[in-house]
């Protein structure tokens, strides 16, 4: 299934070269500079790239609505590549979004044979739980189970029409011997992730969903299949400024004026293109041309930064008429923190990363055998000094445990000068992880029994 030029959400391996991925898939660099209050995770550049996060951020700045959609396999133990993902909900959480997490019950059953019982039980204690230790407010957040929310797996269907296998075969790799559980679960993903947008689940909004790199085949799906069904189209216009232009499809052409062999009836076109034109012109625009029969606005004085908020506007008539009315979901990228072995990190081997609760001698055991980029010999490492590159101590800081940036490059200096020793760093690493693990047990212990306050209401029975 792997081949050069996919990822594969489901494989073992995974890809870091992730210039390349940048480069193939059209993701954009993540300027920590543009954002409010960047955390950690950007600062560092391990939130690496994304996908219209400025959409997002636009809503940040307006203090307009906006949510962020995550999901998790409740198979396994949650570790601390896990935590990456909520880090990065925390921020959003911080900056004003309200936060949906699906539990992949349906997928975990269908990829991993994982009962529906026994995935609702791992769920809840073993990521609901850390989630609510990590911060996440429950005042903001609703956590759902994908096969108690029929809206979602409706979406799964209907939206399963705009696509097909060739698609999927592009996509994902997938050929005559693919396990159907492999097409499922995708979609159902779709419908997570396009569902917040429906108005019982909060409305028109953008949905930013972080994710590692592995998981964008799926969110280039999801927006694929969201642009198909979209009413209008806005789009760059060769002479400059922007252009809406109406897409025709069978489910729509009544509603926008195309009579049955073709013909435009242009009294119900006309009032279709007046009613964009009205708005586009409310956002300030006053240089509009309009051609009904062609089913196109042109607005020459808009420019990029001007599509989302001419999008929306559009969007929410399209929901008048009867559509959807979906935004394409916006996405960040994150890098992947390396197995401590250095291979990649698995819950199903142990030694490979620190689970959110292992106790102190378990991680510091994990830390003193982990990968180190001191020198053979201290006579050596004086000299030459540590590699951060491959130091596993010294990435467990930058990724997780140092919040402190001045700290961060304090240590940095001492190790690749060679004034600090790889045992000495690994000393460092067990103090602030021993301090977060416990910190972390501390509110654990904080929400035990309160669980609850985190499920949406169809998650409770
Ligand atoms: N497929 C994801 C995984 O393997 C789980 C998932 C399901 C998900 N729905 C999602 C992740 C929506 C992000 C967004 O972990």
């Amino acid at each position: 299934m792997a081949s050069a030029n996919r990822i594969d959400p489901w494989s073992s391996e995974q890809s870091t070269d992730y210039g390349r991925l940048v480069e193939q898939f059209g993701l954009s660099d993540v300027d920590p500079s543009t954002l409010p209050n960047p955390g950690m995770l950007h600062r560092r550049g391990i939130v690496f790239a994304h996908r219209d996060l400025d959409v997002v951020v636009g809503c940040m700045e307006r203090s307009d609505p906006f949510g962020v959609l995550t999901g998790l396999m409740p198979s396994g133990r949650m570790h601390l590549g896990h935590s990456m993902v909520i880090e990065q909900v925390r921020w959003f959480q911080e900056q004003g979004a309200d936060i949906t997490v699906a539990v992949a019950d349906l997928e975990a059953l269908a990829t991993r044979g994982t009962d529906l019982v026994k995935g609702r039980e791992t769920a809840i204690r073993e990521y609901v739980h850390n989630y609510a230790a990590l911060g996440l407010d429950p005042e903001k957040t609703s956590v759902y189970f994908q096969s108690s929310r029929p809206e979602v797996q409706r979406l799964a269907f209907t939206l399963g029409k705009r696509t097909n296998l060739s698609e999927f075969e592009a996509i994902y790799g997938f050929n005559g011997e693919t396990n159907l559980a492999h097409v499922q679960a995708p979609l159902v993903q779709v419908g997570d992730i396009i569902h917040p947008q429906l108005d019982e689940f909060g409305g028109l909004r953008p949905i930013v969903v972080p994710v590692g790199v592995d998981q964008d085949p799926h969110l280039r799906l999801t927006r694929d299949i969201a642009q198909k069904t979209n009413w209008f189209n806005v789009k760059t216009r060769k002479s400059g400024g922007l252009t809406v232009a109406l897409s025709v499809q069978d489910s729509n052409s009544h509603n926008l004026g195309v009579l049955e062999g073709g013909k435009i009836d242009i009294g119900v076109r006309e009032k279709v293109i007046s009613r964009i034109e009205d708005s586009v012109r409310d956002l300030g625009f006053s240089d509009v041309i309009s051609n009904p029969k062609h089913g196109t606005i042109e607005i020459p004085g808009a420019v990029n930064s001007d599509i989302h908020d001419i999008r929306v506007k559009a969007l929410s008539f399209e929901r008048e008429l009867g559509g959807f009315g979906l935004i394409p979901p916006c996405s960040t990228y994150h890098r992947f923190a390396v197995g401590m072995t250095g291979d990649k990190m698995s819950s199903s081997k142990p030694e490979t990363t620190i689970f959110m609760d292992d106790n102190i001698e378990d991680m510091s055991k994990k830390v003193k055998r982990a990968l180190s980029g001191g020198q053979p010999t201290v006579e050596e490492h004086r000299r030459i000094g540590g590699d951060v590159s491959k130091d596993v101590a010294y990435q467990y800081l930058q990724y997780f445990f140092e919040e402190n940036d001045k700290a961060l490059e304090e240590i940095k200096d001492d190790y690749e000068s060679g004034r600090m020793l790889a045992g000495e760093i690994k000393q460092v690493c067990i103090e602030k992880a021993s301090e977060w693990l416990e910190d972390l047990r501390e509110k654990r212990g904080q929400w035990e029994g309160r669980l609850d306050e985190f499920l949406a209401s169809d998650a409770i029975i």
